[in-house]
């Protein structure tokens, strides 16, 4: 049996996975960075990166010490180099290619957007390209119809705000904290969805992008209506909040699907795999869900778990090492948003 130790420092979470090369996955260990930023009501870059820093070498320890290996144990090592925040991929990177040198296993440097679609592969314990995939994270909205894991070909993506974005910013604006997603699906619980009709972008249009500035926009002139005095979100009734929660969540929700069910019909392919943060909310499950059974197209979501970011996900590395696609030790980083 071989193993992959797979890292992951894109953002604000620190991670690392030991990955059987039957694709079982023996130890994963994820550092959340959440309270480091609530209060900033969003990811710092720079305390991000530092809190890598401090967390890498004990997330590596715990992943090995749970999978019950050793550094020796390790016929490659794996990290996401693109996209992301770029001094919190130097970290993973950098603590790579150390591994790697000290070592001298091969490096695989991993693209976080594919990873987060084979998220479907590993839950789904079986092959499941070629398929259209979608990504619906903090970072990025984006759909790609995958050949096989490794060959991806972008169909549209997010002009402006990604989907988790919109969630984090919409949760500033109704004074919930951050990550503003979980707390605003709490919140839209108690709410009704139909009691506000937001936009939902280019839904009548075929081109596979996704916009939700103008839904954020939405949402703060129903907190506060223009051309009357400023009004605070701590100003409305708890059921006014949840109904602009609720509603929010369900055009989100509900252009998600119809984009995607596009892209299905578009590339003529019969499945959908579903990750990233964002896959995580019950709302957006269900509208999937719902689609999926009315065009009759198979549906793979992210298990919960392996939504948000974590390092098993890296288990796509596996996929280049049967290739022997091994990375140089010059390989850099590729940060910034996809477009
Ligand atoms: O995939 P992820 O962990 O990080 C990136 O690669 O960006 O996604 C984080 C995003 C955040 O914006 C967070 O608010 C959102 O996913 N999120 C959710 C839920 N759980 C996490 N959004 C809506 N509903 C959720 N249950
Ligand atoms: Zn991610």
């Amino acid at each position: 049996m071989k193993l992959i130790l797979a890292i992951e420092s894109t953002c604000d979470e620190t991670a690392a996975a030991v990955i059987a090369d039957d694709l079982r996955v023996l130890g994963s260990s994820v550092a959340s960075q959440d309270q480091l930023h609530q209060r900033f009501s969003g990811v710092v870059p720079e305390i991000a990166a530092r809190a890598h820093v401090e967390r890498i070498l004990p997330v590596i320890d715990e992943a090995l010490r749970r999978a019950g290996c050793g550094l020796g144990d390790l016929a490659a090592v794996a990290v996401a180099t693109t996209p992301g925040l770029a001094n919190s991929l130097l970290v993973g990177l950098s603590a790579a290619k150390a591994i790697a040198i000290a070592l001298r296993i091969p490096l695989l440097g991993i693209n976080h957007l594919h990873a987060h679609v084979y998220a479907c592969r590993l839950a789904a314990g079986r092959d499941v390209f070629p398929c259209v995939g979608l990504i619906i994270s903090g970072g990025h909205t984006h759909l790609f119809h995958y050949r096989d894991p490794l060959d991806a070909r972008l169909l549209g993506g997010t002009i402006d705000d990604a989907a988790g974005e919109a969630f984090d910013k919409v949760a500033t604006l109704l004074g919930l904290g951050y990550p503003g997603g979980p707390a605003l699906s709490w919140l839209a619980e108690s709410g009704d969805p139909k009691a506000l009709a937001f936009p939902r972008s280019f839904i009548h249009e075929p081109r596979l992008d996704f916009s939700f500035s103008g839904l954020k926009t939405a949402v703060r002139y129903a907190i506060s209506p223009q051309g009357r005095p400023v009004r605070l979100a701590s100003e409305l009734s708890l059921s006014e909040r949840a109904d602009i929660a609720a509603s929010f969540e369900l055009a989100v929700a509900e252009t998600i699907a119809i984009k995607a069910t596009q892209a299905i019909e578009q590339t003529g392919v019969s499945r959908l795999c579903v990750g990233g943060g964002v896959a995580a909310n019950r709302v957006v499950r269900a509208e999937l869900e719902l689609r999926a059974k009315e065009k009759g197209f198979e549906l793979l979501l992210a298990p919960r778990e392996l939504c948000t970011d974590n390092a098993v996900m890296g288990a796509i590395a596996w996929e280049k090492y049967w290739r022997g696609q091994f990375d140089e030790l010059e390989i850099d980083i590729l940060p910034g948003l996809l477009r």
